[in-house]
């Protein structure tokens, strides 16, 4: 039997923010079930009663923040070439729902302003990934934070991430109050010494990194909220969750929630 590590109620893991941990987030929206980073996958969690979506957010040519996953537009749109080469209105020519299945033609890739408004009208919590192009860190966290300063209604419902440093600094700089949390691929040495200095609420951790429960604790003792991700078989994330898991980051929520 393991040792859980508790959520004191006076003073959640991560802070205030997480006085209610999400338990599931829908990673990319839905993706098992829509195209992934588009309003309708975004939906499509909602439907399946995620309560949070995690998303992925890019600069244009043109320097406004669009919610996308890969460097380069070929895998997820019917785009070729970089993200980071095209304006904003080329993006928006593009159907970025055919190559997952043809009942998704035409839709679009959203601008950030786009999944905000969505997120409002439907009361879902956002984990907004920063994931810039090459050389873009400090750009695209800058302009994310000023978009969101400038369209949430909800702005409290907000949860920054990366896997870059440079940019989770920017949203530092831009104030102590956004909350941040450091995505790991791995649990290398000196992560909890970045984790700190850039004052983060929350480590999200590559699920095959907790490795058992000892590990799960380990990082509860830092004070971090976890949120692992992307876990989609149901026995894992209820494992992860038994651990002491904040919550689990998948690509179907409504298969986690089934369980949980
Ligand atoms: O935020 C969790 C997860 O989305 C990080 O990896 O590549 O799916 O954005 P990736
Ligand atoms: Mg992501």
């Amino acid at each position: 039997m393991s040792i859980r590590c508790l959520q004191r109620p006076e003073m959640p893991r991560g802070g205030l923010f997480f006085r209610a941990p999400p338990r599931v987030i829908g990673h990319r929206g839905a993706m098992a079930k829509a195209p992934e980073n588009t309003l309708a996958s975004f939906r499509r969690a909602a439907k399946d009663g995620s309560r949070w979506i995690e998303l992925d957010v890019h600069l244009t040519s043109d320097g406004i923040p669009i919610v996308f996953h890969d460097d380069e537009l070929d895998r997820t749109s019917d785009g070729s070439g970089p993200l980071s080469a095209i304006t904003l209105a080329e993006l928006q020519r593009l159907d970025a729902g055919t190559w997952f299945n043809p009942e998704f033609a035409g839709a679009r890739i959203p601008t950030l302003a786009e999944a905000v408004a969505l997120s409002d009208e439907l009361g879902l919590k956002m984990n907004v990934e920063i994931k810039p192009s090459p050389g873009a860190s400090v750009a695209t966290a800058e302009a994310v934070v000023e978009l969101i300063k400038t369209t949430s209604r909800t702005p409290q419902n907000i949860l920054f991430s990366s896997f870059e440093i440079d940019a989770l600094a920017a949203i530092q700089r831009a104030g102590q109050h956004w909350p941040r949390g450091l995505l790991l691929d791995d649990l290398h040495l000196g992560w909890r010494d970045e984790a700190s200095q850039l004052g983060c609420s929350s480590v999200h951790p590559q699920h095959g990194t907790l490795t058992s429960a000892d590990v799960v604790l380990d990082i509860c003792e830092t004070g971090l909220a976890i949120f692992t991700f992307t876990v989609n078989n149901p026995a894992r994330a209820k494992q992860l969750l038994d651990w002491g898991v904040d919550a689990v980051i998948t690509d179907d929520p409504a298969a986690i929630l089934a369980v949980i």
